[in-house]
């Protein structure tokens, strides 16, 4: 997010405090990037705009000492998405809304006398009215409870840790390929990078040549209009073994095949 564009734009649309929302990413999907939080909320209090910021993604770097200051600013919004499935490792569904303000859940409250009659709210029976737009759900929390009893935050804090570290590897790696060009150096765990001179047909007919057979699974994004092959690492038993049998794949899937080095 452009901060000098958020505070033109916060400006010209001007009204009373709380009419405006800006929605900023912590791990956007195409390339992990953080937008500038401390500043975007500093944009919010000043403007009296609301802040919700998406950390689908990159929430789970919360779990980890040495990434988590990368999330400063994160405790200013006034809402919050985390996605376990990537940074959590839970199967789907695993997303979750934080609030700082728990009236900002009133929306949700809902009377269905079959469901929390007032007698048995009072008499403090449970119900997941109020909490979710969902009444019937599974129990998607028992899950993250599960984990997180097992691993704890430092448990899974080291396998945010791994991944990142991998991202990384994968980064040299594609730099030091002499046929491989890389987009940029890793945020969070995602690596964007594709064959050097090779057009977006062939990108993406590489994409889908390993899909079909069954070789490989990688993503697609289009950062600066040019398609890119992604590889966003959430395996932490990924070893360097591994990234260099990708690469060495994303070669082989090339119209001209391997280079002999
Ligand atoms: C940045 C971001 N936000 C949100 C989501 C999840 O959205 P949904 O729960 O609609 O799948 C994703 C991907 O799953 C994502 O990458």
């Amino acid at each position: 997010m452009d901060v000098a564009a958020l505070d033109q734009a916060l400006t010209a649309l001007a009204g009373p405090p709380g009419t405006l929302l800006v929605a900023a990413t912590a791990g956007t999907t195409d390339a992990g990037l953080i937008d500038p939080l401390p500043e975007i909320a500093g944009l919010c209090e000043a403007h009296g705009a609301r802040l919700h910021i998406d950390a689908a993604y990159g929430g789970g770097l919360l779990l980890s000492d040495r990434h988590r200051p990368r999330l400063d600013g994160l405790d200013r919004a006034h809402t919050v998405t985390l996605d376990l499935h990537k940074l959590g490792w839970q199967p789907v569904a695993a997303g979750l809304l934080a609030v700082r303000d728990r009236d900002d859940l009133t929306a949700l409250a809902h009377h269905a006398d079959y469901l929390n009659a007032e007698d048995d709210t009072e008499a403090g029976l449970p119900d997941l009215l109020g909490r979710s737009l969902r009444t019937s759900r599974r129990p998607d929390i028992l899950k993250i409870a599960v984990t997180l009893r097992t691993l704890g935050r430092r448990g899974l804090g080291a396998l945010v840790d791994q991944v990142c570290a991998r991202a990384t590897d994968l980064a040299d790696l594609v730099d030091r390929h002499p046929r491989l060009d890389l987009y940029d150096r890793p945020t969070i765990s995602t690596v964007l990078f594709r064959p050097t001179g090779a057009t977006d047909d062939t990108v993406a007919a590489v994409r889908r040549t390993l899909l079909t057979e069954g070789r490989a699974v990688l993503g697609r994004a289009r950062p600066d209009g040019r398609l890119w092959l992604k590889a966003t690492l959430l395996n932490p038993h990924t070893g360097p073994g591994d990234l260099a049998a990708l690469l060495h794949l994303v070669e082989l899937a090339l119209p001209e095949g391997p280079t002999a080095r």
